[in-house]
Parts: structure tokens; sequence; C-alpha cells
């Protein structure tokens, strides 16, 4: 069994902080849009973490299942208004019978998989022909790729350009799997400008906050924390940016 590095049961009651509800999500918009294209009866999503996009999604239809490895992640899930079918499990091992759905989708999750191609080919198992695999998420392969986060903690750069499986290579993947129709496009700009100390104030700078920073041992947390501060010192009116694209590879099982 593929194992996220990261355990996300420590920090799963904190986890839906990243989801105001005041905020609308451009990604959000691409799935119910997909959902309602291939006509969606039946719909997975894998690492579907606290429910949030399978809540959006009963929109469209109410056969909601949602597949975690972590039982916190899962306990948060089942507080979502709808109503929704969880099981704990690994993506790399769907426990569903072939042609099951007519939408799969992950969203900010890939990266944990391990095995991206076993997905990919898990996903083609469990469509219906008709149904879309969809993979949401950042990629830090692309070129105009803007992260503060980057620039102050060590290895985190590198770690991602491991762990995220590059927009082509996912291509590729579902080429080699029999998908067809297989089309990228960004479906939301990330952009935010911290100025100064509001960085200190940035929501996602907490170390349980993103996979990116929770994967860091204290010592190389509080190093990146430092050279912020450092910086600061420097300069009290520097910008910090967070400015990437959030990218859809959709995948149609012939
Ligand atoms: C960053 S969270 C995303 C959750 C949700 N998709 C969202 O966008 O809010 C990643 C989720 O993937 C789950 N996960 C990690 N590895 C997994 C695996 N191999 N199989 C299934 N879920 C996994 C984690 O437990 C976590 O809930």
């Amino acid at each position: 069994m593929t194992q996220s590095q990261l355990n996300y049961d420590t920090i799963s009651a904190e986890y839906n902080q990243r989801y105001p509800s005041t905020f609308h999500w451009e990604r959000g918009d691409a799935l119910l849009e997909l959902a309602r294209q291939v006509d969606a009866a039946n719909v997975l999503e894998a690492g579907c973490g606290t429910g949030y996009w399978l809540n959006l999604l009963s929109q469209v239809t109410p056969q909601l299942y949602g597949l975690d490895f972590s039982a916190g992640m899962a306990a948060q899930a089942k507080n979502q208004p709808a109503p929704l079918k969880l099981i704990r499990g690994t993506a790399t091992q769907l426990p569903f019978r072939p042609s099951s759905f007519d939408l799969l989708y992950c969203v900010d999750a890939v990266h944990h998989f391990g095995n991206h191609e076993a997905f990919v080919e898990e996903a083609f198992r469990v469509l219906k022909p008709g149904g879309a695999l969809a993979i949401i998420g950042h990629d830090p392969h692309s070129g105009d790729f803007d992260w503060y986060f980057y620039d102050y903690f060590e290895t985190v750069y590198e770690t991602d350009l491991h762990r995220y499986p590059s927009g082509s290579s996912l291509k590729e993947m579902m080429n080699r799997a029999g998908f067809q129709n297989i089309d990228q496009r960004n479906v939301e700009h990330v952009s935010s400008i911290h100025d100064g100390e509001q960085v200190l104030r940035d929501p996602f700078l907490k170390q349980n906050a993103t996979s990116q920073l929770a994967l860091l041992d204290r010592e190389t947390y509080e190093a990146g924390i430092e050279k912020i501060m450092a910086d600061l010192r420097e300069d009290g009116r520097k910008v910090f940016k967070s400015d990437f694209w959030v990218r859809m590879v959709v995948g149609i099982k012939p």
C-alpha cells in the first residue's frame, strides 16, 4: 500500500480552515462543469479529505463516494451537509468493481499517491465507458510558478518536484492507460501578495496548513521562518508572492 508521507489525521481538525465560506473557487466551477458534461450519476473523489468538493457536487448528483487514507479526514467529511459514502483505502488500489463511476477526480491529492501510474490505471478500470478522470492541482514543473515558500524553506521545491507529476507526464499516463480526449487546462489562478509583515498572517504559513511545510522537521521549518524575519528586518516593505495556476488534466474512457 502506498502511503502519504504526511499523516493527515494530525491536521484533520484544522484542515477546513482553508475553505472560508465566502471564497469562490474556480476549480469548483470546472469540476461542476465537467460533472454536468459527463452527466455524472456516480462520482468518486480519491483523496477526498474533509469532503469539501464532494459536497459541492451534490448540486449534480446524490451518489457521492469519497475514498481517503486518513480516518481523521473521513471523520470530518461526515460533517458535510451532503450525505457522503466514505471509504477508507488507497487510491492506487481502488476497492470498487470495474465500470462503477461516471466521474472520478482528485484535488490537491495526486502528489500523495506515490505511484501515479497505478492510480491512473485504477481510475480507468473503475470508470464507465464515457466516464471522465480529472486530476486537479498545481504543477511545480511549470515555468510560471512563483511561490515564496520555495525561496525560504529548504528542500520544499525539490521535494515537490519529486512528489508532483508534471502535466505532460499525467497526459502520457492517461494515454498509456487507454484514455482519450486528453486535455490539460488552467482552471484557477492563485495570486496573493503579502506586503511586509503581513506575510506572517498568511494562514498557509502555519506548519500544519500545507503538506509542503508539514513534511519539514521543526528545525528546517524554523530556519525558513527566521529567513523571512531576516528579510523583513532588512526591508520592512518586502513583497512575498504566491502566483501560480491550478491545472486540471482530464481524460475520457472510450
Ligand atoms: C491535501 S488533502 C486534499 C483533500 C481534498 N481533496 C481537498 O482538496 O480538500 C490530500 C488528501 O489525500 C489523502 N491521501 C493521501 N494519500 C492517499 C492515498 N494513497 N489514497 C487515498 N487518499 C490519500 C490524505 O489523507 C488527504 O486527505
